[in-house]
């Protein structure tokens, strides 16, 4: 029996405010342990749960102090709850090694996450189509994306194709990691 829940209230997509902060950290916090906790490695890879909520924090830390400068992020709200996240910014450390792309014109999608709970009605769809609008005004043409959740790697396979480069085991035995580089307009 499937775990999620309809909710038919309208979501709109928005700059976070200040005032967002705690909400939009309690949704990584949720987020990332329960997408730890699917792939069955929660117990395994605590201190990597710890650091991608502190990235993810951080990274909207930055959006906040440079005002969508040093990195740009949507949320998703359902009412006034925040249910999603999307944003983008400088490459990771990992997409810089693995993959020869220049940082000051191809940008990272980052940070893409959507409450448990709201998952799978379209409001990742809604957030990458913002996200997506927003990287093209700002006259860009190529983005690119990494992951190491395997629920989160055949999303992307199937809406971005198959990626460029597949770390083998980079988490451990079978956890690869993945990076895809594409056009922006190849976001549907
Ligand atoms: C991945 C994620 C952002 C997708 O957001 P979402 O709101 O659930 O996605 P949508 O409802 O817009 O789904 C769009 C399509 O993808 C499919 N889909 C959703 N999650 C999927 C998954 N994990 N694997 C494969 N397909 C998936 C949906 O069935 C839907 O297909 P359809 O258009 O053919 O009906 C969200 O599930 C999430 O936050 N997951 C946990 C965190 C995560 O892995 N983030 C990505 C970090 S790289």
């Amino acid at each position: 029996m499937s775990s999620f829940i309809t909710f038919n209230m309208p979501v709109t997509i928005v700059r976070p405010k200040l005032a967002d902060k705690d909400a939009v950290c309690s949704l990584f916090i949720h987020t990332i342990g329960h997408a730890f906790k699917r792939e069955g490695i929660a117990v395994l890879h605590a201190s990597d749960i710890e650091r991608e909520i502190t990235e993810q924090i951080n990274t909207l830390q930055r959006d906040l102090d440079s005002n969508g400068r040093d990195e740009y992020f949507l949320i998703a709200r359902a009412g006034d709850k925040v249910v999603g996240t999307a944003a983008y910014g400088p490459a990771n450390t990992i997409i810089r090694d693995n993959l020869s792309v220049d940082v000051a014109t191809t940008p990272e999608i980052k940070s893409v996450y959507v409450l448990p709970e709201y998952q799978c009605q379209g409001i990742g769809t809604q957030l990458l189509q913002a996200i997506r609008k927003r990287i093209q005004d700002d006259g860009i043409t190529d983005f690119c994306l990494d992951s190491g959740y395997t629920s989160a790697q055949r999303y992307w396979t199937n809406r971005l194709g198959e990626p460029q480069v597949v770390l083998n085991d980079y988490w451990g035995t079978n956890a690869h990691h993945m990076i895809w580089r594409r056009r922006v307009a190849d976001v549907t």
